[in-house]
């Protein structure tokens, strides 16, 4: 059996790097402490959230760094994938299909490359979002550096901050339904970072091919 790169001894396929899982993941933990900081700041009825949080003040103090946080990991996340994430003329077919793959009729679906354009969407309505999120956030965090002829920003600011954190939160159920409750050895990508070759061939069978072809040419073959 042939092993390399992606290919692993165990005869698992590397899906995600350490490198990759670790901003994923500090991506997901500063978001989630963001949503529920942000939940807490946005209506009197959750503001009990804040309580879990280490209390109304530091949640206040923390969420504007966490929200640095969150853009970093996303602008590196764009580094990382961001080439992988363009749409390609493939993905227009995969669109046409996607009764199919509501309906769970995944056999009816064409192949996807490592990314299929639902998780390109995901992707850069996080992207997007998430620099509109910081730029209305800064405002909000040191309005007074904005000058008063431009304090239309500052009132802008309020009401779309929490805009394009809807956004984000409707992109967000999906995805964590998606990745944990629907399309099962998923989450174990992202926590051990391999699927099983089946997985990577069901889901992702264009990239599972170009992996199978790039460690055939690198030739690293285990002689069995
Ligand atoms: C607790 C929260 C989260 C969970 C449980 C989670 C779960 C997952 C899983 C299972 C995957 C792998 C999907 C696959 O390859 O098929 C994944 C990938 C990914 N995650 Fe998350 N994630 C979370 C939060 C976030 C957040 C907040 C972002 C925002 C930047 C994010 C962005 C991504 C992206 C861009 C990918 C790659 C493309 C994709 O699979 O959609 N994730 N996540």
């Amino acid at each position: 059996m042939i092993h390399g790169k992606y290919l692993l001894p165990n005869g698992r396929v590397l899906r995600y790097s350490f490198h990759e899982r670790m901003i994923h993941w500090t991506a997901a933990v500063s978001y989630v402490y963001l949503l529920l900081s942000g939940l807490a700041f946005w209506s009197p009825w959750m503001f009990w959230i804040a309580a879990v949080l280490g209390g109304a003040t530091i949640a206040r103090e923390l969420h504007p760094w966490l929200g640095i946080v969150f853009s970093v990991a996303v602008v590196l996340m764009d580094g990382m994938w961001g080439k992988q994430m363009k749409e390609t003329p493939a993905d227009k077919g995969w669109w046409e299909s996607i009764g199919h793959y509501i309906r769970n009729e995944d056999d009816k679906m064409p192949p996807a490359d490592r990314f299929n354009p639902g998780q390109k969407l995901l992707f850069w309505g996080f992207f997007v979002n998430g620099l509109l999120l910081l730029l209305t956030g800064l405002i909000l965090w040191l309005p007074q550096y904005i000058p008063w002829n431009l304090r239309i920003l500052r009132l802008a600011s309020i009401f779309l901050h929490p805009v394009f954190a809807l956004f984000t939160i409707a992109l967000f159920i999906v995805h964590v339904y998606m990745g944990t409750a629907m399309e099962r050895g998923a989450f174990g990508s992202v926590i051990r970072g391999d699927v099983s070759r089946a997985w990577a061939d069901h889901h992702h069978h264009s990239w599972f091919q170009q992996v199978l072809r790039e460690e055939e040419s690198s030739g690293k073959s285990s002689g069995d």
